[in-house]
């Protein structure tokens, strides 16, 4: 799965039918209707979408058909503005949870590596470049909302844009240094201020970010402090030892392989204090407020989505505990008790687990988890369906084969709106 993020970063031109984009998928995203291959508007279930559109780490995007998910047509994110053309981006852009804007990066190298923040409105379909600047360019999966920034982290898959011509972005990353800190670009979204404030904190390495948001100071309750929450890795090795063929071989070098492939990951939240109310230049400091220690490797990271940019009690991730070649269980965690909560079952393997909010709850675990599970003993797959609150089945739909690991997924309520990317 993440391979295939990796592998497909960065590409030669290609049709939508063969070009490898799929890693996340942006119901309804704004800015690209207007695209002449418009969907042919569904009766039924399939109304709530207009557009489906996939997203790699790259500016390129496949508008697929929501039902039958053929490839459409491709756009890139020079469309939405003539100045995001660099070839770069995060899979995972965030949506404003109110108003369905839409933010992301775009990564340029000419003439010399440049980041530019952007929305686009999700009322009007335009795009809006928030900040520009210039930074280290890095492999960055994802990026952090809260109400009033967006905040690219620029952690330490750092990478030499010379190195991308190989056709993919493994060969262009540089060995991880860890004297290097990791930066963090906190870029205004409200009030067109800019990028306000740069910070240093440890190095790591990252793929997703789950949650951001602001809150008054305990050093001083009338400064504002964000936190960021994201799943850490002490360093970027994970990037080398997820090689399709350790994944799939059953050769000794990719048991012992595969035992570490998340094994240095821990939910870890990130204080960056005191932000400016107007842009300053000098460097501040972010730093660690907890990690997770106890809980075992773990990767995609999911929560209420209700709860983007605000506090948020409970992370869901996948797990590998050693019980099976990649991933073998579900876990719910509570960052108030830091105490977990695990589904497992024998030879299952599952993916994601997509937080469904239970319209009539009225606690941040009211809901319930849908993961796709690759059954290990029939090679068949299934979506499970879990209770949020104490990770007990409540039911499982059997396919007739295997569904392949690999993607982000999406939950379209029949009624109501569909959630955004987070
Ligand atoms: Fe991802």
């Amino acid at each position: 799965m993440i391979f295939q993020k990796v592998q497909s970063s960065y590409e030669q031109e290609q049709g939508a039918a063969i070009s490898n984009v799929g890693v996340t998928l942006s119901v309804n995203m704004p800015g690209l209707e207007s695209n002449p291959s418009s969907t042919k508007q569904e009766s039924g279930r399939w109304d709530k979408i207009t557009t489906l559109w996939a997203k790699t780490d790259s500016s390129k995007l496949k508008r697929i058909h929501p039902e039958t998910l053929e490839p459409i047509g491709l756009a890139e994110q020079k469309d939405l503005h003539p100045d995001l053309d660099g070839p770069l981006s995060a899979s995972h852009a965030k949506s404003d949870p109110k108003t369905g804007d839409l933010y992301n990066y775009n990564i340029s190298f000419t003439p010399q590596p440049t980041y530019r923040v952007f929305r686009v409105s999700s009322a009007t379909g335009e795009t809006t470049i928030l900040a520009t600047f210039h930074a280290t360019p890095a492999y960055l999966h994802s990026l952090f909302l809260t109400e009033d920034y967006v905040i690219v982290s620029v952690w330490n898959s750092h990478i030499s844009p010379q190195e991308l011509t190989k056709g993919s972005i493994v060969p262009a990353l540089q060995p991880f240094d860890p004297s290097k800190p990791a930066k963090w670009y906190v870029v205004d979204r409200k009030y067109g201020k800019g990028l306000i404030a740069t910070y240093d904190s440890r190095a790591f390495f990252c793929f997703h970010s789950t949650n951001a948001w602001q809150e008054p100071s305990p050093t001083d309750p009338s400064k504002t402090d964000i936190v960021a929450e994201c799943v850490l890795f002490e360093t970027s090795d994970v990037l080398f030892r997820l090689y399709y063929e350790l994944l799939v071989s059953s050769s000794v070098e990719a048991q012992q392989s595969s035992k570490r492939h998340f094994s240095d990951s821990k939910i870890t939240r990130f204080r960056l204090p005191w932000v400016p109310d107007t842009p300053i230049s000098e460097n501040q400091t972010a730093t660690v407020d907890w990690a997770a220690s106890e809980t075992p490797p773990l990767e995609l990271p999911t929560l209420n989505p209700t709860y983007l940019t605000r506090p948020h009690r409970y992370t869901y991730a996948v797990v590998g505990r050693g019980k099976s070649t990649f991933l073998d269980g579900i876990m719910k965690f509570d960052s108030k008790t830091k105490k977990a909560l695990f589904w497992d079952e024998h030879a299952q393997s599952p993916g994601e687990p997509i937080f469904v909010v239970d319209p009539k709850g009225e606690t941040e675990d009211s809901g319930v988890l849908l993961s796709v599970v690759l059954d290990g003993m029939t090679g068949r797959s299934y979506l499970l369906c879990l209770d949020a609150k104490d990770l007990t089945e409540l039911g499982r739909a059997q396919v007739d084969g295997p569904i392949g690991f690999g993607f982000h997924g999406q939950h379209v309520p029949i009624r109501g709106v569909p959630t955004g990317d987070f």
